[in-house]
């Protein structure tokens, strides 16, 4: 059998046997570039016979493409005879990292650069700037690295970093060496705060600002009304251009929040000055929004680069010959496909945002939001006829470079898959195939990637309660075996075979993993299941009260609360979803108070039985017990469900909040839920 490659190519023709390698048949491996080949460019023929290998391409990416298929197809010292015929489906197959929200060294840029270009990859997107960090050096406003590429987190540490044009010029040589272009993305007129903090003239209102370090589209951005605005962002693009010899510079165009233009003399000036009145699709403001990306077209066409934006710079009008990155869904991409432009299409919901969730939430590392399996990734496929496809990589909830990693890989394989591969050639079961064998290869050098956890169908929760018996249903999001032991001891791929429905009548600890083809272990889930007896209820004339009290203070744990802090008197309120929202707070991270509250109240169970509690407050107790501990985490999503047997009827609850912010997550966004669902699996 011929190895699946990654991406598949078009055509794969097995001829039986096999070409051996050793020192002398290596002298019979040829490539030959050939521009009169007929093949388009990129693509490659690939003929191995027992006496010799043969590359044609009719450009040198094609040969490197031949290279990176025999690589695949080479099993030990045989490479088996076949009849390749190759070529891409799109000409940008592209990724895209965000080194601002959390930074990437070169080193860790190339390991990532290295693998995609041996998966076909030919375009890395570099989101260079944005609010929290300004990544690239311009020499002629040093603030913007100085200042601009440091920010000081909420728990005191300094996070920060920045390329220096050397270091840009040596990752644009590597990845061209690769066949890999790679376009900048300088952030305008929103996302720009890190070059607000450094030059804040900049801006509308031209206040200093601190470092930002919670996530989120903030609504200090960049005042095209100003001139000086656009003379700074001309000699940021004369010297990014200079950097990168690809046609594309990507000037972002998202999630600007325009209510300061809406206040702003100078902007409003330049509303009247140009024109730029509310048409029936547009307001003011969106418009000044496409008055400021057309300028940037001019500005980008004098330097001989085109420009590519997100989907947001349909709004107000589409400069001339802008390509568009359509983010959210195909809409925009459609929209622009349809006046004749090109598109790239990065739908986040349709799979190809990368910092999305690839398994249950409850159980993966925190992520943004979304359900980005890798089927669904993989199972993406343009409605419309576009210039390429990108999976992006932002970074906000990426702590490490390992997490990074453990993003990227393999939905990345998939990614490349798309961009490449036709969809007729497409299959999810032999592409799980070779995502064994590329990830068998990550792990010779050393890079982190995904291998699924068990999952419980309705909602994974490692505390499960049960009054007869529990029975505990697993699946995967691919094909996986799953292995599991019962003394707690950690699974190995000797362990128990996971073939159906776990049932338990008594106390476990049930340890459960994936196992992938080759030996490897996933991440063990530690699974607590408890026999419980059903609390007794209360019985309450008229609807209970729910007492509050709060302190001050910024405390990351509960046990960092003084014993002598000045507790409020309890005082009554409404819901438990008022707590977040006690104290004044400002979407962006100014203003925010920090406190933390407890509150004590009662929640009304229908009927007898054992139920599945969820919260993202701190801590959740219930009748008198903790059930729920979410610690240090960052909590954007629960990941502490818990079960616990309960009577019909009133059962005490204390909550405990704090309001803070953790791993840029501001906590009083937070919905101050308790959601109670029935457990289904006793
Ligand atoms: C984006 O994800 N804001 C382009
Ligand atoms: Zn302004």
């Amino acid at each position: 059998m011929v190895a699946r490659i990654i991406p598949a190519p078009v055509s794969v023709q097995e001829r039986g046997g096999s070409f051996r390698l050793t020192e002398n048949t290596r002298s019979k491996i040829e490539y030959r570039l050939d521009p009169k080949c007929g093949l388009p460019p990129e693509g490659y023929t690939l003929n191995v016979t027992r006496t010799r290998v043969k590359a044609v391409a009719s450009t040198p990416a094609g040969l490197f493409y031949a290279k990176q298929t025999l690589r695949q197809l080479t099993d030990g010292d045989r490479i088996p005879c076949v009849s390749i015929k190759d070529y891409p489906r799109y000409s940008w197959r592209g990724f895209h990292v965000d080194p601002c929200r959390h930074f990437q060294s070169v080193e860790d840029l190339k390991a990532m650069i290295d693998v995609m270009a041996q998966y076909k990859i030919n375009t890395m997107h570099w989101h260079l700037t944005d609010d929290q960090g300004w990544r690239i050096e311009i020499r002629k406003y040093p603030r913007l690295t100085s200042v601009g590429a440091w920010r000081t987190e909420w728990d005191g540490g300094v996070h920060g970093g920045f390329y220096t044009q050397d270091e840009v010029r040596e990752v644009v040589a590597y990845a061209a060496e690769r066949f890999i272009t790679i376009v900048p993305e300088i952030e305008m007129p929103g996302h720009a705060v890190a070059a607000i903090r450094a030059y804040p003239e900049l801006s509308c209102t031209e206040e200093p600002v601190g470092s930002f370090s919670t996530w989120g589209s903030p609504d200090i951005v960049l005042c095209p009304g100003k001139e000086k605005m656009f003379e700074f962002l001309d000699d940021v693009i004369a010297e990014v251009s200079a950097l990168f010899p690809g046609e594309y510079i990507h000037i972002g165009g998202d999630e600007c929040k325009k209510t300061r233009w809406q206040k702003c003399p100078a902007c409003q000036a330049r509303i009247k000055a140009e024109g730029l009145s509310a048409t029936a699709d547009a307001t003011p403001e969106e418009r000044l929004q496409s008055y400021a990306v057309k300028r940037m077209e001019g500005i980008l066409a004098k330097y001989g680069k085109k420009l590519i934006g997100w989907d947001e710079i349909l709004e107000g009008g589409l400069s001339p010959n802008a390509t568009v990155m359509s983010w959210r869904g195909e809409k925009g991409g459609i929209a622009a496909a349809e006046r004749g432009h090109q598109v790239i299409m990065t739908p986040s919901h349709d799979g190809m945002y990368l910092d999305h969730y690839q398994g249950d939430p409850k159980i993966e590392p925190e992520t943004i939001s979304g359900d980005n399996t890798l089927e669904k990734v993989y199972s993406y496929n343009p409605s419309i006829p576009v210039k390429g496809v990108q999976g992006n990589l932002w970074s906000e909830y990426i702590y490490s470079e390992a997490q990074r990693q453990y993003m990227f890989f393999p939905r990345a394989f998939a990614i490349a898959e798309i961009g490449w591969t036709l969809p007729e050639n497409k299959d999810f079961t032999a592409f799980c195939t070779a995502v064994d064998r590329a990830c068998e290869d990550l792990d010779a050098r050393g890079i982190n990637y995904h291998i699924p956890m068990p999952e419980q169908p309705g909602g994974s929760y490692n505390h499960v309660a049960f009054l007869d018996k529990a029975v505990l249903e697993f699946t995967t999001t691919r094909p996986m075996r799953m292995v599991y032991t019962l003394d707690g001891s950690e699974p190995t791929p000797e362990s128990a075979t996971y073939e159906g429905p776990l049932e338990f009548t008594s106390d476990a600890t049930l340890r459960i993993a994936c196992v992938t083809s080759y030996g490897k272990m996933g991440k063990a889930r530690t699974i607590d299941i408890r026999k419980d007896t059903l609390r007794p209820a209360k019985i309450l004339d008229g609807k209970p009260s729910i007492m509050l009290r709060t302190t001050y203070g910024f405390f990351l744990d509960w046990s960092e609360i003084p014993s002598g802090a000045f507790w409020t008197e309890p005082r009554p309120i409404d819901s438990f979803r008022d707590i977040p929202r006690q104290e004044p707070t400002h979407y962006n991270m100014m203003g925010l108070n920090f406190y933390a509250a407890e509150a004590t109240g009662y929640i009304k169970v229908p009927e007898d039985g054992v139920y599945v509690l969820s919260t993202l407050f701190d801590q959740l107790w219930v009748d008198g017990e903790k059930l729920i501990d979410n610690g240090r985490e960052v909590k954007k999503h629960s990941r502490q469900d818990a079960g616990i047997a309960l009577r019909k009827g009133y059962h005490q609850v204390t909550v405990r909040f704090l309001s803070n912010v953790r791993g840029g997550w501001t906590t009083a966004r937070n919905r101050g839920e308790i959601l109670i669902r029935k457990a289904d699996n006793t």
